[in-house]
């Protein structure tokens, strides 16, 4: 069980981003984040991996919790120990290797190598498109490929946590349509995550940034917290 409660986070000493931020993953479920630009998702999954420190950002106040253990303090580096993993926003793969390569330095920490075949298998099934290109390198893949790589790539380190900034980006097909506001986002993102999915919407900063802007931003506007392992 992932558990954020009432976290607030200021960047520079001075600029409160979020302000009683609760929410709960329990084993084995996803839950989504809504809001508009700029509602503070990104910041939400820097908090918990502690990639906030490295932007001047810091936990002020609250509780991050992963299996009753508080991380909020923890140095990043220990975090990952902790088996969470952040795909950032934007595509972020080794430009430079190959398919194979990046999905290689994903798994790098770990021994098992018939366990890292079988991953690599598992993510090649999850995308085919990945397999066809393995011997490519990944700076010649379409967006949509890049991003189907950066997630293979989180999955290779058998995480215990995945956070997704912007997982559709290039990729879904669009759920939300133009202009939508969130209470029917979150109304269809239940529907559509039955049993499995939870979604959250924060709140935008001023009214008019609550509504949702437009086919065109949505790959923005969402990003996942998946709990993968019971702990
Ligand atoms: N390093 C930083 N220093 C100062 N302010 C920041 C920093 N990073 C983000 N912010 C501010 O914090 C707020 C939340 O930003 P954040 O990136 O978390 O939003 P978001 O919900 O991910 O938006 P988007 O949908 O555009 O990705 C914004 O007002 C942003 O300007
Ligand atoms: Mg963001």
């Amino acid at each position: 069980m992932l558990r954020l409660g009432n976290v607030e986070v200021v960047y520079d000493d001075v600029i409160l981003v979020l302000k009683g931020l609760s929410l709960e993953v329990p084993d084995g479920k996803i839950v989504a984040l809504l809001g508009s630009n700029g509602a503070g998702k990104s910041t939400t999954l820097k908090a918990i991996s502690g990639l906030l420190h490295a932007e001047e950002g810091e936990v002020t106040d609250g509780a991050i919790e992963l299996g009753g253990e508080r991380i909020e303090a923890l140095p990043p580096e220990q975090i990952v120990r902790r088996g969470i993993f952040q795909v950032m926003e934007g595509r972020r793969v080794f430009e430079d290797l190959t398919v194979d390569e990046n999905l290689t330095m994903g798994g790098y920490t770990r021994g098992d190598r018939a366990g890292l075949k079988r991953d690599r298998d598992l993510c090649f099934d999850y995308f085919p498109r990945l397999r066809e290109r393995r011997r490519q390198i990944a700076g010649y893949l379409s967006g949509g490929e890049q991003q189907m790589l950066a997630i293979s790539r989180a999955l290779m380190a058998r995480p215990r946590l995945i956070l997704l900034d912007e997982p559709s980006l290039g990729l879904a097909p669009l759920r939300v349509h133009h202009g939508e506001r969130p209470h029917r986002a979150r109304r269809r993102s239940r529907e559509a995550a039955q049993q499995r999915r939870r979604a959250r919407v924060l709140p935008g900063q001023r009214r008019g940034e609550e509504k949702l802007q437009g086919s065109q931003v949505l790959p923005a506007q969402e990003a996942l917290v998946v709990l993968i392992a019971p702990g």
